[in-house]
């Protein structure tokens, strides 16, 4: 109340200007801004974080699951498309829809029967998936309402408190969340978490891509590089056989561009059973850190992304169970393969596998991955790499 009338004059003048300086002509300039989405049904209000970077690129995050609502990248004249599917309001992530754009845990993907065992102790979970546990039960986080901080720049910090007990995990688990969109058009995301019990985890994000723009008809066309000479076989309820496959003269080698059209109806028994492409390839890395795990390009709107990780795995899914009756943003029909997820993460129900990398996290130890999708464009007529 106080200071207000005793702000010199050309002080306060010099403040307006800067902020309409930052706001000419092309609407708010680079940073972080948040709305309101809407209200859960036990009337909580859903935040919506605009996310913007110097480049004119936008990514809109929902504290409701963490969604990324929208992300908006230019193509290669400089238009920056949505490509990503969702839904305009917070309406449709309340209704029955396959994890649009969602953070999903405590386990990314299937665990067998819903059942575990660690320390001796065995953990029952919902089976929400046939016979299985898919993507934390049946109240994931991608169900829960995530607090936020819009972060420095163009990031926003997404905290939640999974307790002990919650979905049939063990440990009352921290997690932490953070979305940055830089200057170099990529959307990174860091996840850490700690517990006060053993547990397992496996966090990924579950955004559905498609470079042409989202609704704009099928993912066939674009060209898919993996960096990845294996794969982890499934059996008919998805869940990994325990095998390490070779890509090599499989539809799965994916070493070399190959559009996604081009053999996912090949007469093979691991596309049969997932209609398309669902399954987690074992990626190539010496030692920790981030590496290249996958490269897509799409030829019309020349867009590029790069998917980059800390992680040992990636489930390429080709939306294979989209059948056009969900209405998304725009009202624009998503039908089967009108997009495409790269979910990076640990391999699928790795806690009922001994040899594949831990999922375990222990009290005083931290889990900590990073994934960034990173954007360009290439002219057209670039031979696909
Ligand atoms: C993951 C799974 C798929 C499917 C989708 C959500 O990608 O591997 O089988 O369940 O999530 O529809």
């Amino acid at each position: 109340m106080i200071a207000r009338n005793l702000i010199p004059l050309a002080i306060l003048a010099a403040m307006v200007t800067m902020n309409c300086s930052s706001n000419k002509e092309a609407g708010p300039g680079p940073g972080t801004t948040s709305r309101v989405f809407g209200k859960t049904p036990a009337g909580e209000t859903v935040d919506l974080y605009t996310l913007r970077n110097a480049k004119g690129a936008e990514a809109d995050v929902s504290t409701y699951g963490g969604v990324l609502v929208s992300l908006k990248v230019p193509d290669r004249a400089g238009v920056a498309g949505d490509i990503v599917l969702g839904f305009d309001d917070l309406e449709g992530y309340l209704k029955p829809e396959p994890y649009f754009g969602a953070l999903i845990g405590r386990y990314g993907n299937r665990i067998a029967h819903g059942k575990f065992t660690l320390d001796g102790v065995k953990y029952t979970l919902a089976r929400n998936d046939g016979e299985n546990s898919l993507h934390g039960g049946n109240r994931g986080f991608d169900k829960v309402l995530w607090k936020a901080k819009a972060g420095s720049g163009a990031s926003v910090e997404l905290t939640y408190l999974s307790k002990d007990g919650e979905e049939g995990y063990p440990g009352n688990l921290s997690i932490t969340v953070v979305y940055t969109l830089t200057d170099d058009n990529e959307l990174k995301i860091d996840y850490t978490a700690t517990t006060d019990k053993d547990t397992v985890l496996n966090l990924t994000n579950h955004s559905y891509f498609n470079l042409a723009g989202q609704g704009e008809g099928d993912i066939l066309a674009h060209q898919v590089t993996i960096n990845a000479d294996r794969f982890t076989p499934v059996d008919k309820g998805l869940i990994p056989t325990g095998e390490l496959r070779s890509v090599e003269g499989t539809p799965f080698d994916f070493r070399q561009p190959h559009a996604i059209g081009e053999r996912i109806n090949a007469p093979d028994e691991q596309l049969k059973f997932a209609k398309g492409y669902d399954q987690n390839f074992v990626l190539n890395r010496s030692g920790d850190g981030l590496v290249l795990a996958a490269r897509v390009t799409e030829a019309k709107s020349g867009r590029v992304m790069e998917v980059l990780t800390t992680q040992p795995g990636l489930q390429f899914y080709t939306g294979n169970f989209l059948d056009g009756t969900i209405h998304g943003k725009g009202g624009r029909a998503y039908g089967p393969r009108s997009a495409f997820c790269m979910e990076t993460q640990h391999f699928p129900d790795s806690p009922n596998h001994p040899d594949f990398p831990t999922v375990v996290l222990k009290p005083g130890g931290q889990y900590r991955e990073t994934t960034t999708y990173r954007f360009s464009t290439e002219s057209a007529g670039s031979p696909a790499k």
